[in-house]
């Protein structure tokens, strides 16, 4: 069996410098020149771009047998720890078994007062920042939001204030200079990062703040006043089904963070895109506020209600779809696996890219055109083939927050475009930048009119 077909590259650096240019768009490139299964090389890596449905779904049947995550995510072990993310294989089964029940549709709705509460505390912010005719930028206002969700739903609602500055601190350091510590990673063996310059300390320093205030709200646990619906309450009272065995203090911990860092970017870039789309569609705001208009009457949102906000699901999934926070899945072969009919070698890298499946003009008319409508009833009609569209990943492995993203999405739009008007403010071009997710550059700045 032949090796897929793809670019020769450059010698040593293989495609390297286009990678580095423009990642998403040397993907899509790539796909339409070599076909389903490309090949390329980063550096001395060989890599295999996956971009037919039913091949992504050949690639997420596997994962988990004949694929793991291999060195390049095992780099964000010293901040991921033994989490989720990172676990391979039946630690990997046994802790997502465990975790599972607490993020199905159903539980993740006991949080939605702390969706509603975050959204409300932001909102005299914005009000005064439509006031004064301030432009506003959302990434960083989004990623706030978010954190302060994630917060209450990982250490309980009435965490204290105090441990949220100290949490919120550290994730902020490190967030600023996780790319550079994993680059470093990359190079030298990860000497650099063992070397004591400042930005290696902070990094470090950091991580030790979230441990410690972590492992002390730990080792809190059942001194009373704990929030029951708090994910650090779930874990500290979960037990492995077959061996009864708790978890230790600090496989918690990692879980929490993994939990924390999952989720927070995440869903912010997400709302960010969103609300970048929508201040070219005026028609689609006015839609969404009709709809919220007539769904909440005025109110915060209830459970009961999400679902009816049929509108503002098609507007989130359309712009999930354009922009991707999450734009590439990539594995490493365990074994020698024959994809499409060509051999992929054990211990090559495995991507498959809802940036380039939700572009693809096989399956999608007009690609890059907004247009909410692909996702109206009619069209399902016509159903697309499923790994056409997988903005929360596919498999075993699919993103167990999906419906606590969802709801936050839901929420936090529906609302926002019953208040305000959204208006794009002049200035740079807006760029996809692919970093651990794919961010508005250089930001979302949006002058918010009360409506
Ligand atoms: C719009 C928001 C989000 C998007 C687009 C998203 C997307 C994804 C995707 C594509 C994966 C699969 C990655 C892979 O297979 O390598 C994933 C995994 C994961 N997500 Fe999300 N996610 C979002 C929000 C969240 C939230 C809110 C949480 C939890 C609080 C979360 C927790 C996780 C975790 C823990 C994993 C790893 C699962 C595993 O390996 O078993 N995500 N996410």
């Amino acid at each position: 069996m032949n090796t897929a077909p793809g670019p020769r590259g450059w010698p040593l650096l293989g495609s390297l410098p286009d990678l580095a240019r423009d990642l998403p768009g040397f993907w899509i490139d790539l796909a339409s020149r070599h076909g389903t299964v490309a090949a390329f090389r980063s550096g001395v890596e060989t890599c295999h771009l996956v971009s037919d449905p039913a091949l992504v779904g050949d690639f997420f049947q596997h994962d988990t047998q004949s694929y793991y995550k291999g060195k390049h995510t095992q780099r964000l072990a010293s901040v991921l720890g033994e989490g989720l993310a990172l676990l391979n294989g039946p630690p990997w089964q046994q802790r997502r078994q465990l975790l599972q029940p607490a993020f199905d549709r159903r539980p993740v709705s006991r949080w939605l007062d702390i969706v509603t509460a975050a959204f409300e505390s932001q909102v005299p912010v914005w009000d005064e920042a439509a006031a004064r005719g301030r432009p506003v930028e959302m990434v960083n206002d989004m990623l706030r939001l978010t954190q302060a969700i994630i917060v209450r739903i990982l250490f309980g609602r009435s965490v204290q204030h105090q441990v949220t500055t100290s949490i919120l601190g550290a994730v902020d350091t490190l967030n600023r200079n996780m790319l550079r510590h994993l680059l470093r990673e990359m190079v030298l063996g990860g000497w650099l990062n063992r070397w004591p310059l400042p930005s290696t300390r902070r990094f470090h320093a950091a991580l030790a703040t979230l441990h410690a205030t972590i492992d002390g709200l730990i080792a809190g646990q059942g001194e009373g006043n704990q929030d029951e619906d708090a994910l650090i309450t779930f874990l500290s009272n979960a037990r492995d089904e077959q061996t009864g065995a708790r978890l230790a203090s600090a496989q918690i911990r990692d879980e929490l963070i993994n939990f924390f860092l999952a989720g927070q970017e995440t869903t912010a870039v997400a709302l960010a895109w969103i609300i970048h789309h929508l201040t070219t569609q005026p028609d689609w705001v006015d839609r969404i506020a009709a709809e919220a208009d007539s769904v909440l009457s005025g109110r915060a949102p209830l459970i009961g209600d999400l679902s009816r906000l049929t509108i503002t699901h098609r507007v989130i999934n359309e712009a999930l779809r354009l922009t991707p926070p999450v734009y590439g899945i990539g594995r490493r072969t365990l074994i020698d696996v024959e994809l499409g009919g060509w051999r992929i070698p054990a211990e090559s890298v495995v991507i498959a890219s809802p940036y380039v499946l939700h572009r693809h003009p096989a399956y999608w008319e007009a690609p890059t055109r907004f247009d909410p409508d692909r996702f109206s009833p009619s069209h399902r009609l016509s159903p697309r083939p499923r790994y056409t569209y997988f903005p929360f990943g596919g498999g075993p492995r699919r993103c167990p927050g999906r419906h606590l993203a969802m709801m936050e999405l839901l929420t936090i739009i529906a609302q926002l475009a019953r208040r305000y008007r959204f208006h794009g403010v002049p200035g740079p071009r807006l760029v996809p930048q692919s970093g651990i997710t794919l961010r508005p550059h250089p930001g979302v700045l949006v002058r918010l009119s009360p409506r």
